[in-house]
């Protein structure tokens, strides 16, 4: 019997009562579909779990994401999140990965950068450090829904644009290369996703570099404002991991992000998978 149970009063339920190495059948992944609507992140403690049982279960929500050129795990529906070297070893801090790691500081949305981006994310905790390195999320449909009404009407109906080259270079100029700029072009997304079942929800985070119809400064104004509004402890979770959790979020309905660890004493290794969207965040005319 499959096991809900609330973890704060805007998101996240921790699901218990399955294992879903030995396979999830069709009545449990409509229960999980329809959890993953209402609560934005599934915890999921106890899954041990190797790439091809994650991929497996995976599968059970959608199409996967293949992993852009240029991160580890390029190709494969896999991308690891790891300090972990090829021979084992804690990378050294110039390395590219730890870059990455660092630009996941930050709060986002999975491939928001994309024209059809992430619909789900799930992540697994192969090696934790002893301490930190905890992941939050926060709601955007709690955000959206406490603005007041004249704000939510205002917000409405823009666009914003999103644009990974300049995302990345924020972090640092050597995590972008001139052909990850020709194959993320900025894209055009809703800046309020009205297709949630439960409500709508911001849409922002950091790859948002501005809003149409505003100047840059007005722009950067309001996404910081909206960002500083939705990341207030009262629409967060934080997840401190415990080995062989499986953590699984709606993208569409929550940002989220890494927080710090001792990158260079202690290890860090998860897999991710992402279950793409469906359909763009604008309709295909606007
Ligand atoms: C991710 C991500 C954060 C973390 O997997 O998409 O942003 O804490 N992870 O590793
Ligand atoms: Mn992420």
């Amino acid at each position: 019997m499959l096991q809900v149970t609330p973890l704060t009063p805007i998101l996240g339920a921790r699901i218990t009562g399955l294992d879903i190495a030995s396979g999830v059948d069709g009545p449990m992944m409509t229960a999980l579909r329809d959890a993953l609507d209402l609560f934005s992140v599934l915890v999921f403690p106890d899954q041990r779990l190797d790439d091809a049982a994650q991929i497996a279960f995976s599968e059970g929500f959608g199409p996967l994401e293949r992993t852009r050129p240029g991160a580890p795990g390029a190709g494969s529906p896999v991308i690891i999140l790891s300090n972990i070297g090829p021979a084992g070893e804690i990378a050294p801090p110039t390395d590219k990965q730890l870059l990455n790691n660092k630009a996941n500081r930050f709060w986002h949305h999975d491939s928001s950068f994309k024209p059809v981006p992430a619909h789900a994310s799930l992540l697994s905790a192969r090696e934790i450090p002893s301490a930190g390195g905890d992941t939050e999320f926060a709601s955007m449909r709690g955000a959206f829904a406490a603005l007041d009404t004249a704000e939510r009407a205002s917000l409405r109906g823009r666009v914003a644009i999103h644009d990974f080259g300049w995302s990345r270079a924020r972090v640092d100029a050597a995590l972008v290369s001139e052909a990850e700029r020709h194959q993320h072009p900025p894209v055009r997304q809703a800046l309020v996703l009205e297709e949630n079942p439960y409500g709508p929800a911001l849409y922002l985070g950091a790859h948002a570099r501005g809003i149409e119809g505003m100047d840059e400064a007005q722009s950067r104004l309001l996404i910081d404002r909206l960002m500083a509004h939705a990341t207030q402890r009262a629409f967060t979770y934080s997840h401190k991991w415990r080995p062989h959790d499986l953590v699984m979020w709606d993208n569409r309905a929550v940002l989220h992000r890494a927080t710090p660890f001792a990158t260079t004493t202690e290890r860090r290794h998860m897999v991710r998978t992402c279950v793409a969207g469906t359909a763009p965040t604008l309709a295909i005319a606007a």
